[in-house]
């Protein structure tokens, strides 16, 4: 069975526990990560061992091998980046709150909807 390939985005204490939570899934697999942060990075690879890590998000969206974003950036980053990862035709989770204002997430629900995201 093909595991569904998760990249996480945000490597703080949310971002781990979602990699918590993806250890526990038999058709899920932590494929990938990204920080800015190297140091937030390095420890992330150090306890989930992503096969993947970046220090760009748009590098991880980039891979055509990631399925999902798991979205654990600081709140302002949540609209561009839940943008970004749809137009990258990958399914999003995203922290809350998913964005700032109701107006970006009618542009974050229509664009998953056109590319039939989640
Ligand atoms: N669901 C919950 O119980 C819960 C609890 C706490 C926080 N949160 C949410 O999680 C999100 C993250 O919280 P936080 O900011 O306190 O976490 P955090 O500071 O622990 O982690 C955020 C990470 O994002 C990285 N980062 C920042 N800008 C970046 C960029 N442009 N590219 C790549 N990496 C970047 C930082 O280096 C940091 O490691 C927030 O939306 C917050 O509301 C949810």
């Amino acid at each position: 069975m093909k595991k569904f390939n998760l990249g996480i985005i945000g490597t703080g204490w949310p971002g781990q526990q979602h990699a918590i939570a993806a250890q526990t899934l038999d058709d899920a697999n932590v494929y990938a990560c990204a920080d800015l942060d190297e140091t937030r990075r390095g420890e992330f690879k150090a306890a989930y061992n992503p096969t993947k890590a970046f220090a760009s998000y748009h590098e991880l969206l980039n891979d055509p091998k990631v399925d999902a974003a798991i979205i654990c950036l600081p709140n302002s980053l949540h609209f561009p980046a839940s943008l970004a990862a749809l137009e990258a035709g990958k399914h999003v989770l995203c922290e809350k709150p998913p964005t700032m204002n109701a107006a970006e997430m009618k542009v974050l629900r229509e664009e998953a909807n056109r590319r039939n995201l989640m």
